[in-house]
């Protein structure tokens, strides 16, 4: 009897303490959110950035919740990272959004905000599936990176069917390819060299691999290497395919450099230096990510995880914790003279 009496008492204690925690987090008029940027100078990063930022505000408007983002750059450092980490969990921050240097290497950062009962949102570069799996206050945002891939295929071929002289440039029946891959490491690198190129030939375009080379995403990088291939391989690359738009704009400095003109060159992202690129014909086409869903997504998942609500159904969780942003092709629309 005794034992039950105090059974019940530690019961009620808990549910009073348990109540007050919801209470608090029902108070709550302000929000600190600690962002760390994997690298500042990334062009699709940073159109991200500028994004949340305005997100943020727009929810702060409308819930009437004050927002406070911590913005930091980790410079291409893990080991910054994970002291920015530990800095915004000193500022009491509520939540953390975290675009990881190393995607092999959150555990440090998942100890630490584990300890501090502090919820992470990562976004753009996925932590491995068992870090992922080590707590249920972890999401991830991001872009599936197979279905970007089979719509990069898919408009060079939807162009092949369409006018097959556009894409086969020399008209021999083999359209010859370069490929600009991104960093070894990131899970959107190797997935999109092996699904573009597979969506192509799935979709009957005879294509011919002539190089390719890693680029890091970096439009100057790219460029170096476009520029010994145009040197190596005249007059043969008809299609250049890149993992982002970064360094399909560094192919296209390197032709214009070497004065080559008419190669179709397509990207990823749709970032602003890329679509002024569509815009005016250098590039041929790009996928899209939605980055007004993409960045408030980020906002409202971690807002909910601070406030501890439930996420809007506007953004729908995949296996729980990962919200897959919508995308679509964007192509260079040919104006006919009136
Ligand atoms: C990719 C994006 C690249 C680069 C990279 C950084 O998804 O396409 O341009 O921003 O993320 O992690």
């Amino acid at each position: 009897m005794g034992k039950i009496k105090i059974l019940a008492f530690v019961l009620a204690c808990i549910f009073l303490v348990s109540c007050q925690g919801v209470r608090k987090e029902e108070e709550k008029t302000s929000l600190r959110i600690g962002i760390s940027l994997y690298r500042g100078d990334d062009t699709f990063i940073n159109n991200i950035r500028s994004i949340l930022e305005d997100k943020a505000k727009e929810y702060e408007l409308e819930k009437g919740i004050k927002v406070t983002l911590d913005i930091q750059d980790a410079k291409g450092s893990q080991n910054t990272q994970n002291t920015q980490v530990e800095r915004f969990i000193s500022l009491d921050c509520d939540v953390l959004c975290i675009n990881l240097v190393d995607r092999m290497d959150a555990s440090v950062i998942i100890d630490q905000a584990m300890t501090a009962g502090v919820p992470v949102i990562f976004f753009n570069r996925q932590p491995v599936e068992e870090d992922m799996n080590r707590w249920d206050k972890l999401y991830y945002v991001g872009v599936d990176a197979k279905e970007t891939a089979i719509l990069q295929g898919q408009m060079v071929v939807d162009l092949y069917e369409e006018s097959p002289e556009t894409v086969d440039l020399n008209g021999d029946g083999v359209v010859r390819y370069v490929m600009l891959e991104g960093e070894t490491s990131h899970q959107d690198s190797l997935i999109r060299t092996e699904w573009s190129v597979k969506a192509l030939k799935d979709g009957g375009v005879p294509i011919e691999k002539i190089t390719g080379g890693i680029a890091n995403w970096e439009r100057s990088q790219a460029s170096a290497l476009m520029e010994q291939w145009l040197t190596a391989y005249p007059d043969t690359i008809e299609l250049v395919i890149s993992n982002n738009d970064d360094m399909a704009l560094g192919a296209i400095d390197a032709m214009e450099r070497a004065q080559v003109t008419g190669v179709n060159v397509i990207g990823i992202d749709g970032t602003t230096p890329g679509l002024e690129a569509l815009e005016n014909g250098k590039l041929l086409g790009t996928v899209s990510a939605n980055k007004e869903l993409y960045a408030s997504a980020i906002v409202e998942l971690a807002a909910s995880c601070a406030l501890g609500q439930a996420l809007p159904e506007e953004y729908p969780l995949t296996d729980g914790n990962y919200y897959w942003t919508p995308q679509e092709i964007l192509i260079h629309e040919i104006k006919e003279n009136p």
